[in-house]
């Protein structure tokens, strides 16, 4: 497989006399893949019914004759202010119910029929426009799903679908009091149509309530992009991706990944660290001009899972970004790391967003690969030297991990419906677990709760809420070391503690009896080192205990392969339950310096710095945010 870089492009921000020389520059700095179209819906049809292509096919025309593979997106993600006079009812609603209105992006309600039909339309328009063209080599259904926190909306269309939904799901009242247990609080209903969206209420909704309100959104987020790709499949042969974020988790990108040919996500290391992560401000100071040193790492690893083996960055930082909550450069040589650190997880593409800064509108302070003024930014000399890179490098298989963390969305949803403690995050729980193992050198997949795991060394499930026989089958018959919990299948899907008391893991006798959740300043010492944090859960068990509290509460129970962890562990207590797990496993690990990751890929070690100052590793003199390579 041949590594490509690529960029993001707005042809219908600029003069169409600029296009060629656009295109000229990208090739000549060595880009393979322009991204446009999915923001361009009001100049392609700026009144319903007058479709203005004209324009768009001279500039996949020009871009493409110089060279460059066109990936178009459809523009659904902006829908032009004409579409709200036809259909005034699509806008999302807030969780007040107030109307999420017009003047920004992602304008609509997943659940509105309406634009659902739109949606259909346009991007059936754009297959059958453009679905031969030989320079369309790719496509890009709508723009981040569930960005700006639009998955989930409460309006009249989602009351209706999720009504419509509760009565496919349940056939019968009666089955949906009982599995809601609605008899508490006298919560009966006597029909569908009684049951309202779970906002506004008095005090908390049912749990039962709110996690299906969660199915249902992700439902329709699913939905919606199975038409598109659909469509677009029946009139090409490109590859259909849809471009994740970082940190997003309320809608199943496994379920959306089954309907693309390959998964990308959007990179902004410096927003995502200021923006999106709990960790302190030293950690914050140290990184801010780098990004966490496992954030993007982990949605590599996701998103390679998400699109079966298939991945790319669509959208890479190339400076700063307008939208966090300070906006700084990053260091010389992180466009360079960070481009490097994706073809090392397996990346087949970088595209950057974008190629030059726009001097107007919300997103005038977001750098791009060329100043407003046309001349090269920073990152631009970066790009250059990785396509030289690249047009040197071997092609690389990509490496087998024998380490698996589960990765599981309903259970993200399930501890957003009841954290049961503040600060109880799914995502940040199997995140911390992942920076562990990175930290002692591993290569990690992450893993869907129905992948097959049959291939790995250690399988690792933190926090998964529920979980089925056969998943626990399949982790156990693999014959893996495995790490269940905290909070391991703790709940039924109907999301009531289940009878036995959980975990219920075959062959592990242990039974969580009561658990607690703590405040951040009252840890728990864990004996011989390090603390557990925010969860501590009670057990009896007749296994042996491997890890205890100073006050001989179990941490960690074993038998066999099997093990189950009670608590939620600062760092140094994660590190030491790590390092045993992987002596059982027989897994070799190292203590990787501080900001310094590797990764295998094919025959070759990649190191990456993400530190401020140089770190020595493996003989190895690596500069602040720099990368080396050496054959293993
Ligand atoms: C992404 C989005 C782009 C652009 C970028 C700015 O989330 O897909 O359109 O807004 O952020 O960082």
């Amino acid at each position: 497989m041949k590594r490509t870089l690529g960029v993001c492009y707005y042809p219908e921000h600029w003069e169409e006399a600029d296009w060629a020389t656009d295109a000229a520059r990208m090739v000549e700095a060595g880009l393979s893949w322009v991204r446009i179209g999915e923001f361009a819906w009001s100049r392609l049809e700026p009144r319903a019914g007058d479709l203005q292509f004209d324009w768009l096919d001279r500039a996949i025309e020009v871009l493409g004759s110089a060279g460059l593979k066109v990936i178009l997106g459809t523009p659904t993600a902006t829908p032009p202010r004409w579409m709200l006079k036809k259909h005034p009812d699509m806008l999302a609603l807030d969780e007040q119910r107030r109307t999420r209105g017009f003047g920004s992006r992602r304008h609509y309600c997943f659940s509105h029929q309406g634009y659902r039909s739109e949606s259909r339309r346009v991007t059936e328009l754009f297959a059958e426009r453009y679905g031969a063209n030989p320079h369309v080599a790719a496509w890009q259904t709508d723009n981040e799903y569930g960005c700006h926190d639009t998955t989930l909306s409460y309006s009249d269309a989602a009351l209706k679908g999720f009504r419509d939904w509760l009565a496919q799901t349940y056939q019968s009242i009666d089955a949906l009091n009982r599995a809601w247990a609605n008899v508490f609080w006298s919560m009966e209903y006597s029909n569908f149509d009684e049951i309202d969206l779970p906002v506004l209420t008095v005090t908390d909704p049912n749990p039962a309530h709110l996690m299906d309100f969660r199915r249902y959104s992700s439902a329709q987020v699913v939905a919606f992009n199975a038409d598109q790709a659909r469509i677009l499949r029946s009139h090409s042969d490109a590859p259909v991706i849809h471009n994740f974020m970082g940190r997003v988790t309320e809608f199943d990108h496994f379920e959306i990944g089954e309907d693309l040919d390959i998964a990308s996500w959007d990179s902004y290391p410096l927003g995502f660290l200021e923006d999106r992560m709990e960790d302190d401000a030293a950690h914050k100071a140290a990184y801010a001009q780098q990004g966490d040193p496992d954030f993007q790492a982990f949605h590599h690893d996701l998103y390679r899972a998400v699109g079966h083996g298939r991945w790319w960055i669509m959208e890479q930082q190339p400076g700063p970004v307008n939208w966090a909550p300070v906006n700084p450069a990053p260091l010389p040589g992180m466009s360079r790391l960070w481009a490097w650190e994706a073809f090392a997880h397996g990346a087949e593409t970088v595209c950057f967003f974008r190629w030059r800064q726009a001097p107007f509108a919300q997103e005038q302070m977001h750098a791009g690969l060329l100043r407003t003024d046309s001349a090269d930014a920073p990152a631009l000399r970066e790009v250059r030297q990785v396509a030289e890179e690249l047009s040197h490098a071997k092609e690389q298989a990509s490496t087998d991990s024998s380490v698996a963390l589960i990765f599981d969305y309903p259970s993200n949803w399930a501890w957003d419906v009841q954290p049961q403690g503040k600060g109880f995050s799914y995502f940040r729980l199997v995140f911390e677990v992942y920076r562990g193992l990175r930290k002692l050198g591993l290569d990690v997949d992450v893993v869907s709760s129905n992948s097959d795991v049959s291939d790995y060394a250690l399988i690792l499930a933190p926090g998964q809420f529920s979980a089925s026989d056969s998943q626990i089958d399949a982790m156990i018959e693999s014959g893996a070391v495995c790490l269940f919990g905290p909070r391991f299948n703790s709940k039924t899907p109907e999301f009531s503690i289940p009878d036995p008391l959980p975990p219920n893991i075959k062959g592990l006798p242990c039974k969580v009896t009561h658990v607690e959740s703590f405040r951040a300043d009252m840890p728990r010492p864990v004996k011989g080192g390090g603390s557990v944090t925010h969860w501590m859960e009670h057990v009896e068990t007749s296994a042996s205990v491997s890890f205890e509290l100073d006050d001989g509460t179990p941490l960690l129970v074993s038998k066999g392969r099997s093990h189950y962890l009670t608590g939620w562990l600062d760092e140094l207590a994660l590190a030491r339950v790590l390092k045993d797990l992987c002596a059982r496993a027989d897994v070799s690990v190292v203590d990787m310096p501080e900001g310094v990751r590797q990764r295998h890929l094919g025959d070759l070690k990649f190191v990456f710095n993400y530190s401020r100052d140089a770190r020595e590793f493996d003989g190895q003199n690596i500069p602040p945010a720099g990368v080396h390579w050496s054959k293993i």
